[in-house]
């Protein structure tokens, strides 16, 4: 039970407005873009057009003469101070400027560096470089072919395939499918996308050369990792340097690797002794840095005769592009996709993965999810809605049939993970509740009889999300626990520092509330700060919503140590033991006399001025989180569709969703959280997708093709919760900021299909656009 605080407090549960957005709202934000040096200078990339070609030679003498030019580097450079290629964050490596041989659309070649940005680019243009062609390749399902080009010849192995990873019980699952009166398979993929923040990635690196220090500023969702990285790669020692992530526009993963805009940028602030912006442009960013999904899977049910399940069995190809750059750091090579097994309790499992090179941008990142975990949920979820259809049953009915109930938790899945509590059923009764399933499924029966199309699509989706613990996550070796600092001032009032970066999830308010709950110092007078590697404490960042459950948790710790002392500071002041002090909101009193007693502001102040004997001044403390277990908030969402059949367009008419996230901190915040993150889940399911042509010609490496949902797409959104805290966490709350666009793409697929069910469609691959729809009925004569 959480105790509720007076909203001048503003602890837990409390809608407060943030903070942060005084400064959004009026354009005083302060984002890489917006950061000027004194004799900066800027960079352009000189990129491939080609997916797959030899570079024959590059010539810089034209550009090099175009005045206001400074410095022109090519991988050639970079492999003398062997950084022509750098490690990924998933044991691979990417060429940073092109040696040899180009292997993906927009690769970059050279760096340009120029007194002011059009001058970089008009050089770009005049960079010579002379390619030879190479076959590409482009299908996933071909990259092993015997006659397949090898892409990378980098490597000792001479073939495509990077990784085959399999989890499970393959023997038992077998026997299940042996014996099973039913199974059911859908093969779903997971195409293709982009995060595209609204701000794009860059930096600037300003090295000192008289202090030999070199602060970046990055748009960076792991500021404190990306240095050590940058330390360990590029030979710089730590202390010598400083990142800063100021205000970050959006990151949902696309801002956790390191791209090769940001190495060069170095390197050319070292090689000159000034200051290097490197920003990129829209179609850059589409079209170069870290894509998500590209999973490509099968999944297979085994049930018995009144639809309970018993096995599932997944085959997946992970297409990785040209290098495996997946910014995931569990030691799992497809991540946490083995938790698709979802929110349903199959006795057995069996699930492997094969990853592959193409002639893609390279990535794999965990867009707006934990690594790999949105291909899982949508996969569970497509497939369960396959088996209930072809049993007909009711989806929602087939769902309740088949939860992990309540009382299983904590529930050991088949495949491995203990998912720490919930109550499935309860968020799914609510959503039905809320969106009115049974007159629903009524009027849907009416509207086929006069041949109108109108689909219900549920999901009920689990998530896991929190990354640590530290004994299955790290990145290069560090492990993921995460952390706050507080110092209270001798007013009371207080600063706290966190290793996680916010990038518009409100941290500056929410933070600011769980000190307020725990040591009853208003949330106003509690100032957030992240992402400066000299001033917070060392951390792994803002991804896999693991701020709640990391750094939100450290938050609470530190509090917890805070109150400690201050306990002690009570007793002196009052002239009494600690075990005859009672805590209660932002005092201590004698327990029995509530007139005796010495608000955290007293405290903070004799911390400073009055302070027993043998005790440190000051009133600090910061703590280091290792989360004992991944956080596993659910929910259910409900999408009902019209579908038009004359022009093929969908409708989303209703959507509902359930979320159960434990307990939450800023209610107004995680309803914007959830908001965002299905208006994503929208723009996958119907409306985006980075394809290639097969001379692997990216398309939808614009915004005239990639689509982004504005205010007439996006339907209205009808919120709901439950709560069901995680039983490990230190204040019972779960990470939220993924659920949304985890949850929902099963949610809208769903009701499309189910929008077309009895027309004998099964299943439709995303993005579902109008033009797909409008195919199928006219293939199935219903066009009107
Ligand atoms: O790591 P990230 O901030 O992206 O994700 P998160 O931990 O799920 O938090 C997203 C936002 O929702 C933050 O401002 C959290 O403090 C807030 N939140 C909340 O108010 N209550 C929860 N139970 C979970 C998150």
């Amino acid at each position: 039970m959480i105790t509720k605080t007076t909203p001048e407090v503003g602890g837990m549960g409390h809608p407060i407005k943030r903070k942060e957005d005084a400064r959004f709202l009026q354009g005083k934000g302060n984002y890489v873009d917006d950061v000027h040096l004194p004799g900066m200078v800027y960079g352009h990339m000189v990129r491939s057009p080609y997916a797959h070609a030899r570079l024959k030679s590059i010539n810089t003498e034209k550009a090099k003469q175009l005045p206001g030019v400074l410095a022109i580097i090519t991988g050639e450079d970079l492999a003398k101070a062997n950084l022509a290629w750098m490690p990924t964050l998933f044991f691979d490596k990417q060429m940073v400027l092109a040696t040899g041989k180009v292997l993906f659309q927009a690769q970059e070649v050279a760096f340009v560096v120029a007194e002011d940005q059009y001058t970089a680019a008009d050089a770009a243009e005049l960079v010579e470089v002379e390619y030879e062609e190479l076959p590409v390749l482009v299908d996933p399902y071909k990259a092993t072919d015997p006659d397949a080009p090898i892409l990378r010849e980098d490597r000792e192995e001479k073939s495509n395939h990077i990784f085959h990873w399999e989890v499970g019980d393959r023997a038992a699952t077998e026997k299940d499918f042996q014996n099973a009166a039913v199974k059911a398979t859908v093969h779903a993929i997971s195409q293709r996308c982009h995060p595209a923040p609204l701000e794009t990635c860059g930096c600037v690196a300003d090295y000192n050369k008289a202090t030999e220090k070199l602060t970046i500023y990055l748009t960076s969702q792991a500021p404190h990792a990306h240095r050590t990285l940058f330390s360990i790669v590029g030979g710089i020692p730590e202390q010598n340097i400083r990142v800063i992530s100021p205000d970050i526009g959006g990151g949902f993963g696309n801002k956790v690797p390191i791209y090769p805009g940001y190495v060069c940028a170095v390197v050319a602030s070292l090689t000159l002794g000034v200051p290097v912006k490197w920003i990129e442009t829209r179609s850059e960013n589409l079209q170069s840095t870290g894509f998500a999904r590209d999973y490509h899977m099968t999944a297979e049910i085994a049930a018995d005769q009144n639809g309970k399940v018993k096995a599932l069995r997944v085959k997946t190809l992970a297409d990785h592009g040209a290098f495996n750059a997946a910014a995931q750091p569990t030691k799992f090579p497809a991540g946490l996709f083995s938790v698709c097994t979802g929110s349903y309790d199959f006795a057995n499992s069996f699930c492997e993965v094969d990853g592959v090179y193409t002639n893609k941008a390279p990535g794999g990142i965990a867009y707006r999810c934990s690594f790999r975990i949105t291909e899982a949920a949508y996969l569970i979820e497509r497939a369960i809605d396959v088996l209930a259809a072809q049993l007909k049953m009711d989806p929602a009915e087939f769902r309740r049939k088949n939860f992990i109930q309540p009382d299983q938790f904590p529930y050991k899945t088949p495949l491995g993970w203990t998912y720490d509590s919930g109550n499935y059923e309860g968020a799914m009764n609510k959503a039905l509740e809320m969106v009115g399933y049974k007159e629903l499924r009524k009027e849907q029966e009416e509207k086929r009889k006069k041949g109108e199309l109108m689909g219900i699509g549920i999901s009920s989706f689990t998530e896991a999300v929190g990354a640590g613990p530290a004994h299955t996550f790290d990145i290069a070796g560090i492990k993921m626990f995460d952390s706050a600092e507080i110092r209270v001032h001798p007013t009371g009032k207080a600063i706290c520092r966190m290793g996680t970066k916010s990038q518009g999830q409100g941290h500056e308010t929410t933070y600011a509330q769980i000190v307020a709950q725990e040591l009853g110092i208003p949330a106003s007078d509690v100032i957030i700060e992240e992402g400066d590697t000299d001033t917070a404490p060392y951390g792994l960042g803002t991804y896999a919503s693991r701020s709640t459950p990391t750094s939100g948790a450290a938050t609470a710790m530190a509090a917890r140590k805070i109150r400690d002392k201050a306990k002690k500071i009570a007793a002196h002041l009052l002239e009494c033991s600690e075990e005859d002090l009672e805590w209660e909101t932002g005092k201590f009193f004698v327990k029995g006399a509530p007139s005796k007693s010495k608000t955290i502001q007293e405290i903070a102040f004799a911390a400073y001025t009055n302070f027993p004997e043998g005790l440190e001044a000051g009133l600090e403390a910061v703590n280091y989180y290792d989360p004992p277990n991944l956080t596993f908030p659910f929910g259910t969402y409900i999408c009902v569709t019209d579908i038009d059949k004359g022009t093929g367009e969908i409708k989303v008419r209703r959507f509902v969703a359930v979320d159960d996230c434990g307990n939450v901190i800023n209610p107004m915040i995680v309803e914007g959280q959830i908001h965002g993150g299905l208006t994503e889940g929208l723009a996958i399911a119907f409306m985006q997708m980075i394809g290639y042509d097969e001379n692997g010609n990216v398309q939808g490496g614009t915004f005239m093709d990639y689509l982004i949902p504005t205010a007439v797409e996006t339907p209205h959104w009808e919120t709901g919760s439950t709560c069901t805290p995680s039983p490990h966490h230190p204040f019972g709350a779960k990470g939220v900021g993924e659920s949304p666009n985890v949850g929902s793409p099963a949610a809208f697929v769903n009701s499309v299909v189910d929008a077309l069910s009895h027309l004998g469609v099964k299943h439709i691959d995303m993005p579902i656009t109008p033009w797909k729809v409008w195919n199928i009925l006219k293939e199935k004569g219903v066009v009107s």
